[in-house]
């Protein structure tokens, strides 16, 4: 269930994220890159990626942790690209958007490492 709702969030996440990049290149204003950057490698690549394992390894998929996870991940990888998108708009007073989602990611990542070390042998 959790690798379904990581894998839907994600696709749409990297469409979004590659829009913004079609935006920017029309535009020719290239001042969101690192947020698209983050979205599509935060919340593209690697939200898909921990939703494949899930799913793969459904004894890890089914642990509350990896809910935990997968939620966090999610709001990590929205609040992340946005923080970013802020700061380099709006300038240095956003800076708490994009340090709190950085350490929601990084939290989630670390769970993610601890659910991969404890079953990656089953
Ligand atoms: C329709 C698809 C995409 C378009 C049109 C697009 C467009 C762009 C543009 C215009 C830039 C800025 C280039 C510059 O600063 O000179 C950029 C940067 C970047 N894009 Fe994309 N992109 C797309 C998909 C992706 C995907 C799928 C990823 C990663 C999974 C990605 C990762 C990056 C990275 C890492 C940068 C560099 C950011 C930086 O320099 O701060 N892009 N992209």
């Amino acid at each position: 269930m959790i690798a379904s709702v990581m894998m839907c969030a994600s696709v749409v996440l990297l469409l979004i994220g590659m829009l913004a990049g079609v935006v920017m290149g029309m535009l020719q204003d290239f001042t969101l890159a690192p947020a698209h950057a983050h979205l599509n490698l935060v919340g593209g690549v690697l939200l898909f990626m921990f939703g494949l394992y899930y799913h793969l390894v459904p004894a890890a998929g089914r642990l509350m942790l990896a809910k935990v996870q997968g939620w966090l991940h999610i709001i990590g990888a929205i609040l992340f690209p946005v923080g970013i998108a802020l700061v380099t708009t709006k300038g240095h007073n956003f800076e708490i958007a994009a340090i709190v989602g950085s350490l929601v990611v990084i939290v989630a990542v670390a769970l993610f490492t601890v659910i991969v070390f404890r079953t990656s042998r089953a």
